[in-house]
């Protein structure tokens, strides 16, 4: 892949994979989904306390004790169908402003995509990103396992989520991977952890 850069750091303590063997893919490129949410696991402390688990749920009970997760075959080809979708949501961008479009598709660890194009407004300051778009989207579906983000814009460079997206992504989403497209092609690929690599989170307000 062109540019790729996933050199995937990542602290010790979230290499730790709790599935049983069976449940592990092999030739997979490793991930990881941190639990923690910003505001807090709000499943009811009933089903808490029984542990009853959501029907192919991923995600280990502790908060933010993160549990690493392999998707098979997540190469060239898998990126380019979520590339594809945020080009395709690039294209709705209501960028009248900046006139700098962009699209973004945020994968969900069951394989559904979410997009999202940056939204403007007349006092600037109200923009969205196309980032959050996604993932607001997203969180409202109800969707809380994320695996993967695309983002692109027509630039020769790459273009990164901003500083309050990958803190967004970062409590959200946790370490996924991070496509940087544009138009053509895929420019980087890394993990938010290397966008992010001390991140204030829930963990220090507990
Ligand atoms: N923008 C995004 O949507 N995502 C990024 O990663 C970078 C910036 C948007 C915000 C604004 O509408 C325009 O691009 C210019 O900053």
């Amino acid at each position: 892949m062109p540019g790729s850069d996933d050199k995937g750091w990542i602290p010790d303590r979230r290499l730790r994979d709790r599935r049983a063997p069976e449940n592990r893919r092999s030739g997979a490129d490793r991930r990881l989904i941190d639990k923690g949410h910003a505001d807090g696991d709000r499943r009811a402390s009933e089903e808490r306390r029984t542990g009853e688990r959501r029907a192919g749920e991923r995600r280990n009970e502790t908060a933010w004790e993160p549990i690493a997760l392999e998707v098979a075959a997540a190469g060239d080809a898998d990126a380019a169908a979520l590339v594809a979708a945020a080009i395709d949501a690039r294209t709705r961008a209501r960028a009248r402003f900046s006139g700098f479009q962009v699209g973004a598709a945020l994968e969900t660890a069951t394989g559904e995509v979410v997009t999202g194009c940056n939204v403007e407004n007349a006092t600037y300051g109200l923009t969205m990103c196309a980032e959050r778009v996604a993932l607001y989207k997203a969180l409202s579906d109800g969707k809380d396992v994320f695996t993967r983000i695309a983002v692109v814009a027509d630039t020769d460079d790459p273009t990164p989520p901003c500083g309050s997206c990958r803190q967004l992504l970062w409590e959200y989403c946790g370490d996924i991977d991070v496509i940087l497209a544009n138009l053509s092609e895929v420019k980087r690929r890394m993990r938010l952890s290397q966008l992010l690599p001390l991140p204030f989170d829930a963990r220090l307000l507990e």
